[in-house]
This record gives C-alpha cells, sequence and structure tokens, in this order.
C-alpha cells in the first residue's frame, strides 16, 4: 500500500481530475494504486492485468476500464479505455506496457516507475519501449523510485488511508501457499500471474 501511496503522490504527483492507469492492476501493489487513485482526485481509473477474473476483480473494485492484455492490441484496448488520453501511468510492467502507455499519455503527463516484471528475466535488452522521444513532445516527465528512500511518508500514509482500509472502503486480496517448500513456486507464480493481490506464504 505505501509503495502505491509513495508512487501516485511523490512521484506521479497526482492531482485533481487525473485519468490514471496502472499495470499489473490486480496485483498487489496495482490493487491499491487504482483504488487509492480515486480517493486521491482520479477522474478515471484504468487497470491491465492477465485474465477475465482479474479483469471482473478490478471492475469490482471501482476500476472505470480494466483491460485483459492477454488478449493482445495492448494499444487500441488503452485507446478504448482511455478515449481522452492518460494523465497519469504507475508502471509495474515496463516493455510493452510502458510503450503503449507513452502513446496514449497527454501533455504533461507523469510517470511512475515502479517495476518492470516484464523484463526481469530478460537475458537481452528490452526492444521497447520504441517511443521514448515522444516524451519530449508531451512534456512527460517518467521518474523511477523504491520504496525505501520514502519511508518517511509511512506516518502520513497510515493517517491517510488506514480508515479507508479500516472502513472497508478499499480492499486487498492475498492469495495464500502454504509451507516452506511451496516458496519457490510462490515466487514463480509472481511472473505467471498466479496471484491475485499479496502472494503470501504462510509458515
Ligand atoms: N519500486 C518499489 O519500491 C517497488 C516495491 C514493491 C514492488 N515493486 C514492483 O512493483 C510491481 C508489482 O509488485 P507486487 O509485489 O504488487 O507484485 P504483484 O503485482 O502482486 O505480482 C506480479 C504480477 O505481475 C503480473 N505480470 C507478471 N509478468 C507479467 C508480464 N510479462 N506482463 C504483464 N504483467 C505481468 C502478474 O499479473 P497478471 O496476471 O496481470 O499478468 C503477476 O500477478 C513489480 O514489478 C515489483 O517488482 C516495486
Amino acid at each position: 500500500g505505501l509503495t502505491a501511496y509513495v508512487g501516485l503522490t511523490r512521484i506521479a504527483e497526482i492531482k485533481e481530475g487525473d485519468v490514471v492507469f496502472v499495470s499489473g492492476a490486480a496485483g498487489a501493489v496495482g490493487s491499491a494504486v487504482g483504488q487509492f487513485a480515486r480517493h486521491l482526485g482520479a477522474s478515471r481509473v484504468i487497470g491491465s492485468a492477465g485474465s477475465e477474473e482479474k479483469v471482473a476483480r478490478l471492475k469490482e473494485l471501482g476500476f472505470d476500464a480494466a483491460i485483459n492484455y492477454r488478449e493482445g492490441d495492448l494499444v487500441g484496448q488503452l485507446r478504448q479505455a482511455a478515449p481522452e488520453g492518460i494523465d497519469v501511468y504507475f508502471d509495474n510492467v515496463g516493455g510493452d506496457h510502458l510503450e503503449a502507455a507513452i502513446g496514449r499519455m497527454n501533455t504533461f503527463g507523469r510517470v511512475a516507475l515502479c517495476g518492470a516484471i516484464a523484463q526481469y528475466n530478460d537475458t537481452q535488452q528490452p526492444a521497447a519501449p520504441r517511443n521514448l522521444a515522444l516524451a519530449i513532445g508531451k512534456c512527460l516527465t517518467l521518474r523511477g523510485f523504491v520504496l525505501g528512500q520514502y519511508l518517511d511518508v509511512a506516518g502520513e500514509f497510515r493517517e491517510r488511508m488506514a480508515p479507508l482500509i479500516a472502513s472497508g472502503e478499499v480492499q486487498y486480496d492475498v492469495t495464500t501457499r502454504h509451507g516452506i517448500e511451496a516458496m519457490p513456486q510462490a515466487f514463480l507464480e509472481l511472473f505467471t500471474g498466479g496471484n491475485t493481490g499479496k502472494m503470501v506464504v504462510e509458515m
């Protein structure tokens, strides 16, 4: 949750009325991003995830539009989901998602570079984003962060967001695997989308 909050408030500097797109939207960070964004003033919240079940869950969580990227044509799906463009892109995936988002960003848009899970196991340099030069004409800001540099935000986060979680206005999912022997498989499932929400191994 704190990663989502820092990315939205400190990195993307979310403003009232922003259209927000988040990838990895059914995951631990992504599902928090979408729900917090709404409470922080977003006018429209769009998420992408890797299955129809996850897309349905995102709609239950209040996302205005959700994309199943495994259906293909990410660019076309994003155009449909964000007809007026995107002001904030919260990137958990990198690669094709980052490229598609850059193409859809509005002038003075802001990109919070949180993760690039599509690239973590690459053995060669990634081919995308091939359209980075668009960031010049669109006056975009692309800014990376690691949570460890922003732990001082934890108090503010607790004060503003914990009541929303306690009241059930913001929900979170947990996917549980059992036992230390399940740990490697649970880790690998992060790369195949085996989890909805936080992946937890109970011991
Ligand atoms: N900057 C920081 O301080 C910080 C802190 C925490 C996490 N992170 C990063 O934030 C991201 C989310 O972390 P999390 O802990 O919340 O994990 P998560 O989103 O709960 O789990 C990973 C999800 O990524 C999706 N995914 C895997 N491979 C993909 C691909 N090739 N293309 C598109 N989606 C893919 C899968 O969902 P689908 O079924 O939708 O594919 C999977 O469920 C990760 O990139 C992580 O490294 C950064």
